[in-house]
């Protein structure tokens, strides 16, 4: 399958006019003809305001046209670092199909009511977890974390709503440029680059492998 993408290649006249257009694309044969296990999941990149870098594996869970929507905790380094810096980096690594697509843009949170709607489609259990983990802060034991787990799920049992954290919701990152990398044979790989121009149209450019 690696050796059919190779081949095939990627060509300006192959893309639509959006890079989540193409996006949409990629991920579809991702899942449904490459079937890799979670191509959903991608390194997030952010920096502090000091220019300091850090990155995390994180899961995309919606992307249209306004951008790509993931959730996390806002007091996490991740969220502490893109109220800082709202700038960030997406790395979608599908080694197995040859590709990695590399979105860089602008994160913003989530309105109260999406990340709220997007939470009660959580598991309980998920939602509890939310609730217990201080994500990213520095704890003294397991124990501590699994008590406040039991704790948490006492207060609010199996069937009964769980309330959204306050400092937990959604980022979307508004793509301002959007790279589609395909390995192809001898190095020679293409790539090739949305970027998007002040009436918000895109512009593709190709990059040198
Ligand atoms: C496959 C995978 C998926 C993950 N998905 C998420 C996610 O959707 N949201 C999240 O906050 N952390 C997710 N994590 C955990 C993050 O990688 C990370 O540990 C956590 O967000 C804290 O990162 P930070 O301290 O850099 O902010 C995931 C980890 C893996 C390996």
């Amino acid at each position: 399958m690696r050796q059919q993408y190779r081949a095939a290649g990627l060509a300006e006249t192959d893309l639509p006019a959006t890079p989540v257009e193409q996006f949409a694309r990629w991920f579809k044969q991702a899942a449904s003809e490459a079937h890799l296990f979670e191509p959903n999941a991608m390194v997030v990149s952010t920096a502090n305001a000091e220019g300091r870098p850090s990155s995390r594996t994180v899961l995309l869970k919606q992307f249209d046209e306004q951008g790509f929507v993931f959730f996390t905790n806002y007091n996490s380094r991740k969220g502490r670092d893109l109220a800082e810096n709202p700038y960030v980096s997406l790395l979608f690594p599908w080694h197995q199909m040859a590709r990695q697509v590399i979105v860089q843009g602008i994160a913003r949170r989530t309105g109260r009511d999406e990340t709220a709607a997007y939470f009660r489609t959580r598991p309980h259990g998920s939602q509890l977890g939310a609730w217990a983990s201080e994500q990213s802060a520095v704890i003294s034991t397991r124990a501590d974390l699994d008590a406040s787990y039991a704790e948490l799920a006492a207060r609010y049992p199996e069937g009964e709503q769980v309330p959204v954290p306050p400092n937990w919701g959604g980022f979307r990152v508004a793509p301002q440029s959007v790279e589609f990398w395909q390995g192809r044979e001898n190095r020679l790989h293409d790539r090739l680059r949305y970027v998007i121009e002040p009436d918000g149209s895109w512009r593709v450019e190709r990059l040198s492998p």
